[in-house]
């Protein structure tokens, strides 16, 4: 069916092309203005409609505005019902000349699926001219309150066109001046209407400084300008960052009947763009406005409804998470300064002598010869000792993960040999200029080169590297991708003519080196009074006042001067809010050229992904039975697939930039412990951190990895399910409880999936958090480490907890089942090798339900698994049932039942009375716990008390 619908869609759109509307022909004059209200949108012309889609074929609707490129006359409209809560909306130009994703860099589940739409949870409406369109949902119209409103409505263009006051601090030219479809060849405009202060989430990556919840520009906010160009920079507020995410999700709450509903929107595009978020201020709907510089409008909507389906339809399109290795869940320990073998060495010596686990060890930069990828430097990591050391790193259960730099630096004469280069020469695998000679620009090394991943030999050259030089000297465990925005200090090409022997980097870049001093401190930091642990003293007194004053946030930017005149593939006539200003600033030109012909301003945001997914296919090249583990900077779309992430170069944390002390080391390992990748690493030159350095921070350490380690059969799980179906492991509290409006912005706390509660200490010099607890008192919260019942409000306001440094609040929702590891040990793979442990919540009713995905935690699936499950009902029973072909060799040794509200008579454990020395009741707490159980995961297991 879907095939024969296809075919008649094929052939509608064949006869068209053959008929009705010419294809666009050479290019108008091209006059610019500011003022694109002049816009004439666009008007259907005819249509071809589907019992899974439609085809429309629009042309302009008068003259050509040629805001900021030129109108693109005959447009087309592919509609299609692709599975039930999934709808695809494709804008296209009909000659197909604009940049789109290709296929082979962003596979997508898509194409040819389709469905019949009476089948479909949503709806495409439409209007012929000016031409709009609005999606909505089937449900809508008849009980369902919370969306009379279109999830996305672009009928707005036909509002007359008087120019609107903008309410955040455009330029002119970026003025908001009317709503028209606006698709030229360097300028795409669409907006759609919003619900009035809408509650959106997504489109990064940022650091918002409305926090998670999008501001929309209502109740006094200021609107958002999120720029999607990806750019190295430390992290600033409100400015395009590392990675580019065109996806968002909308939350809507209806107030008569207190329930919500959730959809999403994706932008599948790589385009250089601004997405704004605004409330103009005379009307009663939000905006969300795209404004593109390259590219085709080719969107997805994704029915829900609800935040955490929403995700998972999403993920089911682009691509599932990649499967991580069970080690990559312990803890990291990195920094850019080790100087060499023995510095890396004794970091790994001093970890253990103070009992904090060490799962993976890193070097940075430092490693390499000259600064050079694929390197060990001769005198200070000499390939010897690296590999001696790697060696007894794995000999010890512990893993070693080094740094990969996105640009290859150019061999500057024949007498420095450096193959990674001379190979990528003989390859072709190297950006060009457009003239087709080498592109040079410069990174760490000096001048460098950048590989092309779309050169058809990349792929082979890289996997041959990294293959060269785990076999040398560096059996890596994993791969960290770094500078893959891409990113280079100069502006554009720097090296074409320039003195290539001068290879030296400016002092400047180096923090650490006199020119660059590390000279950020925490909040209150007092070296002078309390030396290097800064402002907190071993028991944790505090030392300032909590009237210190708070820094302000970095005040929103207003960048981005428009150019009227001229097109160019350098200075594209539309500006972005890109925070370096012009595109081509600390990155490549943006006509730097691929192999393929294709300019970097059309590909640009899809270097780190390129590079990201080429690593993961040389890792598993070169260990074909692992589950390559790999972070990258810069990610997109799809990302996922192949890589983790990290946060970059973030402030003043055991994070990165700057200095860190002792109180904020403290409560950063402990909040990270709670965090998927949990790595501490440090800058060149700023003051150590490794946690233990400070007695309270080991403390605090040791505390929390062994909360992880005992978690870790639960985030695997989590991990696992987010790798087969989507499913986020972590969650904003609205995910779980969507009908509690006061959670909507929370983004202060999170939970580790369904069940466990984290409330971390974000600011200095308190002893005391405040949390919400979310169920408006029908969930019982427990405490994880006295299994108290936390006295919640049913209110939804906060509740006050003690927090002194040291100690990390974390709670448990009842009516859940974790597996745990009974008694976690210095390494993962240790800890693995013990028993387990099960911790079971009973909810009021006596119930109880979790599941644990296991297998060997390294193979690439599809490999043996083996999922649990648990089930505990009426208060009295609980079963566990395997199913799987994975074996499980460590027993059950542990059982802790909370919420067993009087003391059992007798515990039966497969029918068997259970001696009463191997059991205890807890009254305090309505705990029963079994020890020294030996239970056999394999096979079927009742346990029953009463
Ligand atoms: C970049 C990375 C940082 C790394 C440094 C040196 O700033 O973001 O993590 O330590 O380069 O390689």
């Amino acid at each position: 069916m879907a095939s024969i619908c296809f075919l008649l869609t094929l052939l509608g759109y064949l006869s068209f092309v053959a008929g009705s509307l010419v294809p666009q022909e050479g290019h108008p004059n091209i006059t610019h203005s500011l003022n694109v209200s002049t816009c004439p949108g666009y008007t259907l012309h005819s249509l071809l409609e589907t019992d899974t889609g439609i085809s429309a074929w629009l042309g302009v609707a008068g003259p050509a505005c040629n805001a900021f490129g030129r109108d693109v006359v005959n447009l087309t409209v592919e509609v299609t019902y692709e599975i039930s809560t999934r709808l695809h909306v494709n804008i296209f130009d009909t000659a197909n000349a604009q940049f789109t994703i290709p296929e082979s860099v962003v596979p997508l589940e898509s194409g040819s699926t389709a469905i019949n739409k009476n089948n479909s949870d949503l709806q495409f409406n439409f209007e012929v001219s000016p031409f709009a369109f609005w999606i909505t949902r089937r449900s809508a119209g008849s009980d369902n309150h919370t969306e009379s409103q279109p999830l996305f409505d672009t009928r707005i263009s036909s509002l007359p066109a008087t120019p609107i006051s903008p309410v955040i601090p455009l330029d002119n030219s970026t003025a908001l001046d009317g709503f028209p479809l606006v698709f030229e060849d360097q300028y795409l405009q669409l907006t759609s209407a919003l619900p009035l202060n809408a509650n959106i989430y997504g489109l990064g990556e940022i650091i918002a400084s409305s926090g998670f919840r999008r501001d929309v520009g209502a109740n006094g906010g200021n609107g958002t300008i999120q720029t999607m160009w990806a750019r190295d920079i430390t992290d600033p507020i409100d400015q395009n960052i590392y990675g580019v995410h065109p996806v968002y999700m909308e939350h809507r709450f209806d107030e008569a009947t207190q329930k919500s509903q959730t959809h999403g929107v994706l932008l599948f595009s790589a385009s250089g763009s601004d997405i704004l978020l605004l409330t103009p201020p005379s009307f009663n709907t939000s905006l969300i406005q795209y404004r593109m510089i390259t590219g085709t409008l080719d969107l997805y909507f994704f029915s829900g409804p609800t935040p955490q389906t929403v995700i998972e339809q999403y993920g089911q399109l682009i691509g599932f998470p990649t499967w991580q290795p069970y080690f990559g869940f312990g803890f990291h320990l990195c920094r850019w300064g080790y100087s060499n073998v023995s510095e890396t060495k004794e970091q790994v010596t001093k970890m253990r002598e103070a009992g904090i686990p060490l799962e993976v060890m890193w070097n940075d930069i430092d490693l390499y010869h000259a600064v050079r990828d694929f390197t060990t430097d001769p005198v200070s990591f000499p390939a010897s000792e690296m590999k001696a050391f790697i060696d007894e790193l794995h000999a010890n259960n512990q893993h070693y993960i080094p740094i990969v730099d996105a640009a290859v630096a150019k061999q500057i004469n024949s007498s420095d040999i450096y193959d990674p280069y001379t190979r990528g020469v003989e390859l072709q695998t190297f950006m060009k200029n457009p003239d087709d000679s080498e592109y040079i620009g410069q990174v760490w090394p000096g001048y460098t080169v950048f590989p092309d991943w779309f050169s058809k030999n990349a792929e082979t050259w890289w996997t041959e590297a990294l293959k060269n030089w785990s076999q040398s000297a560096i059996d890596f465990d994993g791969i960290w991708l770094d500078m893959n925005e891409v990113s280079s200090f100069c502006t554009g090409s720097c090296g074409t003519g320039a003195d290539l022997s001068n290879t030296t980097i400016p002092g400047l870049f180096l923090p650490g080196t006199p020119e660059s001093p590390v000279v950020d401190y925490p909040e209150g930091y007092d070296s002078s009074k309390w030396g290097p642990s800064g402002n907190v003293s071993i028991n944790g007194t505090l030392t300032f006042g909590s009237d210190t004053p708070i820094p302000p946030m970095l005040l929103k930017r207003g960048l981005g001067a428009g150019k009227q005149s001229g097109i160019s593939v350098n200075d594209p006539p539309y500006a972005i809010h890109n925070g370096n200003g012009p595109l081509s600033v600390h990155t490549l030109a943006t006509n730097a050229t691929h192999a393929n012909g294709l300019i970097e301003l059309d590909t640009h945001n899809l270097h780190g992904l390129m590079e990201t997914k080429a690593t993961h296919q040389a890792l598993l090249s070169i260990h074909p039975s692992k589950r390559p583990f790999i972070i990258s900077r810069s990610t997109t779309l799809s990302s996922g697939r192949y890589a983790g992430h990290w946060l970059g170069d973030n402030f003043n944390t055991c994070g990165f930039i700057g200095n860190t002390d002792e109180e904020l080391c403290n409560r950063w390992m402990q909040l990270s412990a709670f965090m998927p990748f949990f790595r501490n690493h440090n800058q060149r030159g700023a003051l150590s951190q490794e946690p233990y350095r400070w007695d309270s921070v080991a403390e605090a350490s040791r505390k929390a990895i062994g909360v992880r380690y005992q978690l870790l059969p639960y985030w695997y799980t989590l991990f696992a399910n987010a790798s087969m179906m989507g499913t986020p492991p972590i969650r904003a509290l609205f995910y779980e409880f969507p009908d509690e409006p006061e959670l909507f912005s929370v983004d202060r706390q999170f939970l580790i999936g369904r069940e466990i509660l984290i409330t971390p200490v974000l600011t200095p010099n308190v002893s005391t958090v405040n949390g919400i607890f979310p169920g408006r008192g029908t969930v019982v919260w427990r405490d994880w480490y006295t299994h108290n019942v936390v006295n919640t409000t049913n209110d939804g306001s906060t509740t006050s907890l003690p927090a002194p440094l040291g100690h990390i609040n974390v709670h448990i929702r009842d009516g859940s089942v974790l597996l745990l590891h009974d008694k976690p040990v210095y390494t993962v793979t240790e800890t693995r090798a013990g028993p387990f442990a099960l911790l079971v919540c009973l909810s009021n009713d006596g119930s109880a339900f979790g599941t644990a995905y296991i297998d060997d935690g390294e193979t690439v699936p599809p490999t043996p698994n083996t999922t649990l499950t648990f089930e505990a009902s009426k208060g009295q029973k609980l079963e566990l049932s395997p199913k799987g072909s994975f074996r499980i060799s460590q027993t059950l040794e542990t059982l802790i039942i909370l919420g067993v509200p009087r003391e059992p008579a007798q515990i039966l454990l497969n029918g068997q009375r259970v001696h009463s020395n191997s059991w205890k009741y807890i009254a305090a707490q309505e705990k029963v716990v079994l020890t020294g159980m030996n239970v056999n995961l394999n096979i079927l297991t009742r346990i029953s008390w009463s």
